[in-house]
Order: structure tokens, then sequence, then C-alpha cells
């Protein structure tokens, strides 16, 4: 039996965090034993907020470094830039017309970014999840890992292939997004409670994949705790104290029951230091070998080509289905 089809992706809107590896990275290699895995750069998706040019490309050669380093074969998935396959773009467009306006004006992502009332916002940043649907749809794709708060989009990438599928006839496979239960939300340092981010860099509640060793721990021991000296795991009360045995549970491979009953004697202190050795454990040898593949960007370069004409082979084909099937005119010299 043929494999199912695993999409997923990383915006490159700044550099790689523990919070990106934690809620979607750390289990694409065993993922993608099990599936077909097509694994982009969202660089098209890294516009809505207008990034300086050199840094949009520096942090997508970035991300595709990372995925490497983390162990990914290039060999055995395809891994491609989204604006090098134009069809992305092009069944966007085609998908803003099956998507209805009320939708996606309730994407709490969207919703989120206007309340904190950013006067500049383009209409890139509203259409987003209809190119992110366009993404997983092109593909056939079954399933999309991804953290909590990518969620929301990948069940309106099921709305709008349901209704596609249903006025126009049976056209897109419906994904299924695929959480990890304990993982997926990875908490800020200094706001557990808001979602460890990537866009400001130099942010000192965001563990950067490539921080050194020394500023990891000077971060780590910076990280809001409470004044009850209990470690235990409770996201409501204690949400500093859970984010670090929730980051140490993930280091360490072992669940938070675990993590809670090895940590039940320690003060913060000692917790604090166990998480930062544990991070440290896992992220130095990735970032060895991200610098090694960052400087090779003629390799980077070949895997991205090599990605991109297996990525357009199969985009093509299903852009042309979608063409022809909602009444555009067929192009003689493509029959
Ligand atoms: P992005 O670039 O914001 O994040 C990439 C992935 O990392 C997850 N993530 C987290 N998980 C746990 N804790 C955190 N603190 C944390 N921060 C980020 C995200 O949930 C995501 O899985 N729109 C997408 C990129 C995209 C995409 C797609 C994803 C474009 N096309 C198609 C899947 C399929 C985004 O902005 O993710």
């Amino acid at each position: 039996m043929d494999k199912k089809i695993l999409y997923t992706a990383i915006k490159p809107t700044g550099r790689m965090t523990l919070g990106n590896y934690i809620g979607a990275v750390m289990n694409l290699k065993k993922y993608t034993q099990e599936y077909c895995s097509i694994i982009c750069v969202a660089d098209l998706h890294a516009l809505t907020i207008n990034l300086d040019p050199k840094e949009l490309k520096d942090n997508s050669y970035a991300i595709i470094a990372f995925y490497l380093a983390c162990g990914l074969d290039p060999d055995k998935i395809i891994l491609y830039a989204q604006s090098h396959v134009k069809e992305h773009a092009e069944l966007g467009w085609v998908l803003s017309n099956f998507t209805m306006f009320g939708e996606a004006n309730r994407m709490t992502q969207f919703k989120d970014y206007v309340a904190k009332g950013e006067k500049i916002i383009n209409c890139g940043l509203f259409n987003y999840p209809i190119l992110m649907a366009a993404d997983i749809l092109l593909y056939d794709t079954n399933v999309v890992p991804v953290g909590i708060d990518q969620k929301q989009h990948v069940e309106l990438a099921r709305n709008i292939a349901i209704r596609f599928n249903h006025k126009i006839g049976d056209t897109f496979v419906i994904p299924e997004p695929l959480v990890d239960k304990t993982g997926a939300k990875i908490g800020g340092l200094n706001e557990p409670t808001k979602k460890m981010s990537k866009s400001t860099r130099g942010d000192t509640g965001t563990i950067f994949l490539e921080d050194s060793d020394d500023v990891i721990r000077k971060k780590i021991r910076k990280a809001v705790t409470d004044s009850e000296g209990v470690v235990k795991y409770d996201m409501e009360h204690k949400p500093g104290v859970s984010n670090l045995l929730l980051i140490y549970s993930k280091m360490k491979n072992i669940t938070i029951a675990e993590a809670e009953e090895h940590f039940k004697d320690a003060n913060y202190g000692t917790l604090k230091n166990e998480v930062a050795d544990s991070v440290i454990e896992v992220i130095a040898p990735i970032r060895e070998k991200f610098n090694t593949l960052l400087a090779d960007k003629d390799y980077l370069d070949t895997i991205l080509e090599k990605g991109a004409q297996k990525a357009e082979a199969i985009a093509k084909k299903k852009l042309k289905e979608v063409y022809d099937k909602i009444g555009l005119m067929p192009r003689k010299s493509l029959q």
C-alpha cells in the first residue's frame, strides 16, 4: 500500500526556536519513516511581515539547514522553497474564491494581530491561511504536523477542501492536523502563557536553536517561575515551572509525570540548571551540523532544486486538474 502523505512548513520570519523544534520538527524524523513527507520553507508566507530582503533570504536558508541538521534525509523527503513552485500562489487565488470572508475573519492568529493594535495590517496577513490551505491541498496531504497555534488554519484548509469537493466534484484529499499531545505549545520563558515566538530576535523569552550554550543557560536562569518553591506541573497556577518541566520532558523523551518525579525534592535553581543541561545536550550537536550546512549554500541550493522539481511535478498535475474542473480554458500546447 502507498504511504500516506505528510505536509508541513515553517515560515522564515525569524530564526528557528525551541518552540518550533519541539512543536513541529522533533517528531518529523520518525514521521518521515511512516509518511511520504513534503516539507517546505514558507517564504511567501514570510512576506506578510515585510522583512528586510536580506534577512528573509538568510532566514530561509537557515530553516533549510536546520531541517537537515535535525536529521531529515533529503533523499527520502521532498524539501523545497514555497516560492520555487508557483502553483502555490495560483491555487491560493482559486481557493480564495471558495473561502468565505467571515470564516477567514475568524482566524484567531489574524484577530490577535489586529487586537495587538498593529497599525499596518496588509491583506497578505488576512489571506495567509488561504495560501496555507493551497500548500496543503496541492499535494493530496493526509496529515499536517503543526503546533496548536496552526491547528485552526489546518481546519480551515479542511473546510475549503470539503466545500470545493461538494461544489465542483471530488478533487482534494481532506487533511488532518497532527498535533503532539503535550509539545504543541511551548511557552515563552518570560511569558509562559504565551507561545515562544521567533519574530523577536534577541528576546530573552525565546531560545533560538542558534543560541550558544552560555546564552541558553542565561535565558533559562532568567525564566519566570513563582514564589511557591515547589516543582510540580500545574499550567494554570504555575505556568513558568510547568513550561520548564514540559521542556525537560521533551528533551529527555520522558513523560511529564516522570519529570515531576525526577524534580520532586529539587529547588528552582536545580530545575533551571538541569533544564538548561537537557536543552544543550539536544541542541548543541544540531547547532554544530547547522553551522556546517549553512556555510555551504551550493549544497543547500542543490537540495532546494531537487526538491522543487519533485514538488512542482505533483503541484502542476493537481493545479491542472483544478483548472480543468472549474472551467478555465485549456492551453493548446499543454494538452
Ligand atoms: P510557524 O512558522 O509560525 O511555525 C512553524 C511550526 O512551529 C510550530 N510552533 C510551535 N509549536 C509549539 N510551541 C511553540 N511555541 C511554537 N511556535 C511555533 C507551529 O505551530 C508550526 O507548526 N503558517 C505556518 C507555516 C505554514 C504551514 C503551511 C504549516 C505555511 N504553510 C502548510 C503547515 C502546513 C506558520 O506560520 O508556522
